[in-house]
């Protein structure tokens, strides 16, 4: 069961001085609290995120939970692959070295609309600006020798495969329900080509499940909408043959960071990649089309010409 570890204990007794973590939308939920633990365990944590006043307080809440804590702020809009470069390129300033790139921002169930760039805006903020910004920093990921990506996925992948025809959905009525699950599927096939791609490197990469929390994420969220993922939730609870009373189960950010900050230090992964991780731990609840290999280079491939061309 998620949340019985929380992010501060996960990092006890784990030195991550001279160490950079890099995390995406640090200025909220479960971004925030990998902040904290990781400058606990001593680690540079670059913050970055697209609301100054955000960032800012976020800068200062570590600094009064963490003395010494270092910190470096960066603002990056993954709406826009101009930002995202921009991010890049500042957070290449700020450190010549990443042991850590947390990709974890991201939208959920939001109403339809398009990026900056016209990806439509769950799959371009939750994959491809994160594509993006990945594949700007893997010179400095590789000067780690030994790095470790971790990307924000969900339980929720399975409510939707990503369409190699139409990513974008130019060509279908939109379901915000699919295209969140589609987003979080594009997360894991982009950890599982990243690992195989990037492993040379010293780059491992790991798709994460952080559990059900209670954040911001559900800001888009209707009262229709939460009635219609509990009944996603209870039935793939009962797909797993375990016991449902039909209710959602948030733990607070405290606890439901555990797992992506376990992906970033735990020895237990050293020379382990493209897992999907659970519960701080790997888990084998990953639907078929989002671990197949052959999809994930392909996905690889499309993200690099969509974002080559935009
Ligand atoms: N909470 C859960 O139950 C749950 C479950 C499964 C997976 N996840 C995943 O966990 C990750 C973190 O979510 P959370 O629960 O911590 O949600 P959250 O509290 O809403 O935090 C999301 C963060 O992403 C940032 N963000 C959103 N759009 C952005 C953009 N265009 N550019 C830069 N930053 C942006 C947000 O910044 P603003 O505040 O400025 O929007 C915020 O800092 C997400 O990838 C989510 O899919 C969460």
């Amino acid at each position: 069961m998620t949340g019985q570890l929380s992010a501060l204990q996960v990092v006890d007794g784990i030195d991550l001085s001279g160490k950079v973590c890099v995390i995406t939308g640090a200025s909220s939920g479960l971004g925030r609290e990998s902040a904290r633990a990781l400058a606990a365990g001593g680690a540079h944590v670059v913050l970055a995120a697209r609301n100054p006043g955000a960032l800012a307080q976020t800068a200062q809440w570590i600094a009064s939970e963490v003395p010494g804590a270092r910190t470096s702020e960066v603002h990056l809009d993954l709406t826009a692959l101009a930002s995202v470069r921009t991010a890049a390129s500042a957070i290449r300033d700020i450190a010549p070295v990443v042991h850590v790139l947390m990709n974890n921002a991201g939208v959920m169930f939001t109403p339809f609309s398009r990026t900056h760039d016209g990806f439509e805006i769950q799959v371009g903020t939750n994959h491809f600006g994160h594509f993006e910004l990945t594949r700007l920093l893997v010179p400095q990921l590789a000067a780690a020798r030994g790095a470790r990506l971790v990307i924000l996925s969900s339980g929720g992948h399975v409510l939707g495969d990503v369409d190699f025809d139409d990513p974008n959905w130019e060509n279908r009525e939109y379901d915000k329900f699919v295209a969140y699950g589609s987003s979080k599927t594009a997360n894991i096939l982009h950890a599982v080509e990243a690992d195989r791609r990037l492993r040379g490197l010293g780059i491992r990469a790991y798709a994460v499940h952080p559990g059900t929390v209670a954040t911001s994420l559900a800001r888009y969220m209707s009262r229709s909408d939460f009635s219609r993922l509990r009944k996603y939730a209870a039935a793939s609870t009962a797909a797993r043959g375990e016991p449902t009373d039909g209710f959602l189960d948030f733990v607070m950010p405290e606890h439901g960071a555990a797992t992506q900050v376990w992906a970033a230090v735990s020895p237990e992964l050293a020379d382990r990649g493209a897992l999907y991780l659970e519960d701080c731990g790997v888990s084998e609840t990953v639907a078929p089309y989002a671990r197949d290999e052959q999809r994930a280079a392909d996905w690889w491939t499309l993200s690099e010409k969509l974002c080559a061309t935009s």
